[in-house]
């Protein structure tokens, strides 16, 4: 089976940056969202997203017309009956997921593959809700989608690996690269980095360091092209939000909690860039988060790494991830200058051993403790 025209549910952030992604690799696209204004914001995403492109000079105006004139929007489920694979990028609520699958089951044409951006929930229980459970798969994209080269493809025990085999050559058709995972909350990146932000928020709800520190501290120290509020902020603090609780109800830790502060921006309304304001206010064009206080920084620093490193050290022993993939999906999928096991190889693994326990003692959270082995 070959890929001629593929369908995108949801018109966000991400659904029409997967939308600028096919196009821009010559495909058929068709965008569908629920109402006329969730429509016209996923052109308007989209032909944002080219102009940019075009005004830096990497695309030419007549490329740009081609990608365009490769999608068409609308409203309608019937407009994706003839696609060959329909992704959904609808918001982080599984009982949402699950009635667009049974809506895209009815309408799709019955050999067209149905993929979920889903960053956390069970695809499992995605499948479930279709007569085509063998042919609906997870595909997961990262922020800015047209940028981070990394894809996640979710199987289940359901997935026809014939079908796992097509995505996977879809994907790197279009020129990402692409780590196999089973259905688990999280999945690889997802799972490592909210707890490295939830963390992030967790001091700055203890009034260890504010907000720029934190951000300054990452991003001169580590290289991270964000720091972690910012990052919020691009993905959304209310789509983190919903990935921590699927990640905590699987976990049960408290350190998975989603973090207080993070849930009464929520509550205010402000979700980050997509609401105009978030941990930051978008209001105007803001500068690189900086601040001079060594010290915190530092101190900062060593907290939020020691606990990532140490999950990335558990994620791979206990035979969830390899280190390939994970120093992939960190760098490719989050633009991070290394993976976290070539820092750990240039650390050595007995002082982040050795930092993971002095966090713990310090902060008398066990689940920092490094694991036995
Ligand atoms: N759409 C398309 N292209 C974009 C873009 C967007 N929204 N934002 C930036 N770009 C492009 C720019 O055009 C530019 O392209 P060129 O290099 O070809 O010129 C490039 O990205 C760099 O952009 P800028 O110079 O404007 O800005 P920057 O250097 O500060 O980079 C960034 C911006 C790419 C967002 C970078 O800060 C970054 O990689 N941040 C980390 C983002 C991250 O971690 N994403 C993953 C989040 S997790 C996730 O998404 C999964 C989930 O389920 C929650």
């Amino acid at each position: 089976m070959s890929f001629s025209q593929i369908g995108v549910v949801g018109l966000g952030i991400m659904g029409a940056g997967i939308v600028e992604v096919f196009a821009r690799a010559g495909y058929q696209v068709v965008g569908v969202a629920e109402s006329g204004p969730a429509v016209d914001a996923g052109k308007s995403n989209l032909a944002k997203s080219l102009a940019r492109a075009v005004s830096k000079g990497k695309l030419s105006q007549e490329q740009s017309d081609e990608i365009t004139a490769r999608v068409s929007f609308g409203e309608d489920f019937e407009l994706l009956a003839d696609c060959d694979l329909v992704i959904e990028a609808a918001p982080e609520i599984l009982s949402l997921k699950v009635e667009i699958f049974s809506k895209l089951d009815a309408a799709v044409k019955p050999s067209g593959i149905l993929a979920t951006n889903t960053s956390s929930l069970s695809v499992t229980e995605i499948a479930n809700a279709t007569t085509r459970p063998e042919k609906v798969i997870g595909m997961h994209f990262f922020n800015p989608a047209p940028v981070q080269k990394f894809v996640e493809v979710i199987s289940t025990s359901h997935s026809d690996v014939q079908v796992v085999g097509k995505i996977v050559e879809l994907g790197n058709s279009l020129g990402k690269h692409l780590a196999q995972i089973s259905d688990q909350p999280g999945f690889i990146v997802n799972k490592l980095l909210l707890r490295y932000l939830n963390h992030a928020v967790q001091i700055l709800d203890a009034g260890q360091a504010t907000k720029e520190q934190m951000d300054a501290a990452m991003r001169e120290l580590s290289g991270y092209p964000m720091g972690p509020c910012e990052l919020l902020d691009l993905i959304g603090i209310d789509t983190c939000v919903e990935i921590l609780k699927t990640i905590h109800a699987d976990t049960k830790l408290e350190i998975d909690e989603p973090a207080a502060g993070m849930v009464s921006l929520v509550s205010a309304g402000a979700k980050g860039r997509k609401s105009g304001s978030g941990f930051y206010d978008y209001s105007e064009r803001l500068d690189a988060p900086t601040d001079p206080n060594e010290a915190i920084k530092n101190q900062v620093h060593n907290d939020l790494l020691m606990a990532y490193l140490g999950d990335c050290i558990a994620m791979e022993a206990t035979g969830y991830a390899s280190k390939t993939d994970i120093d992939s999906g960190m760098k490719l999928g989050c633009g991070l200058p290394t993976g976290p096991f070539e820092v750990i190889e240039s650390i050595g693994i007995e002082k982040v051993r050795a930092g993971q326990a002095e966090l713990a003692q310090r902060t008398g959270i066990a689940a920092y403790q490094p694991l036995p082995f």
